[in-house]
């Protein structure tokens, strides 16, 4: 993978329309279908999937991404057949058997978010290792989320609030959206610029619920296992034509209006 230092945008008219995408989050969706398509079995989609998320790491940097967060499983994925279950739960170990000495050399800091309990010990074991081996690393942030589901993570937040309320170790009264955020899996990662999801289905499934709140949405009709850089790098050019105005009005409009 050649990870470069995020650089300034190649194209001066679309960084004049909007900032790189510092942060992209995409919901890694179509694996089932794109097995069935071919007659497989899910656990093949699967793991063809693996493959995509591979190829989109490598080619992430390329296009000035700093932050990739992709959804793996989520909270509600447990109510699928045992043996799809296990085949996912068996993915982590694949990846980051292929992946972490690269990932470690290339700079590239790993988090898993999500919550850990409903894990093995082996799973939870692998993530550990994955997050300390590339702890020091700074040039790119992969977030895995693995087990986890937006609400389940604000309401897990909630607790260790209240937790610490009770114990005296804040005031109710610094609670606000600041300090909420610091207590989310994502803390310390700049909230998504830009939300992915391939495969035509248009929902957020519980992805970042929070954090979503003014990213942009792509969503593309494309299966994650034939997702390619070519795919990111078309989300990135529809993202380009966005006008973030985060609840603000255009300055021209602001002008007119006097
Ligand atoms: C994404 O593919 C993988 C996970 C959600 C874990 P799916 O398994 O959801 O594939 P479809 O949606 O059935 O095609
Ligand atoms: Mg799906």
């Amino acid at each position: 993978m050649a990870l470069a230092k995020p650089q300034p945008s190649t194209s001066a008219a679309a960084a004049a329309e909007a900032p790189a995408p510092l942060h992209v989050a995409i919901v890694m969706d179509g694996n089932g279908r794109w097995a069935k398509r071919r007659g497989l079995p899910r656990t093949l989609g699967h793991r063809a999937g693996v493959e995509s998320l591979k190829k989109t790491v490598a080619s992430a940097a390329d296009l000035n991404i700093r932050w990739l967060t992709v959804f793996g499983f989520s909270t509600e994925n447990w109510s699928r057949p045992a043996s799809e279950v296990a085949e996912l739960m068996a993915l982590p170990k694949r990846y980051f058997e292929a992946e972490l000495g690269r990932l470690e050399r290339d700079g590239v800091r790993v988090r898993i978010i999500g919550r850990r309990e409903g894990l093995s010990q082996e799973l939870v074991d692998i993530c550990a290792e994955a997050e300390a081996r590339t702890a020091a690393n700074d040039r790119f942030f992969l977030q895995i989320a693995f087990n986890y589901g937006g609400q389940a993570d604000i309401a897990d937040a909630a607790q260790r609030i209240a937790r610490d309320a009770v114990a005296g170790r804040i005031s109710p009264d610094a609670v606000n959206e600041g300090l909420f955020a610091s207590y989310l899996g994502t803390a310390g990662v700049p909230a998504p610029d830009l939300i992915v999801r391939p495969s035509g289905e248009q929902r957020l499934s519980n992805f970042m619920l929070w954090e979503a709140a003014y990213a942009e949405f792509v969503f593309q009709d494309v299966l994650w296992p034939d997702y390619g850089p070519e795919h990111l790098k078309a989300a990135i050019d529809e993202f380009h034509t966005r006008e973030r105005r985060y609840g603000g009005a255009v300055a021209d409009d602001v002008l007119a209006a006097g």
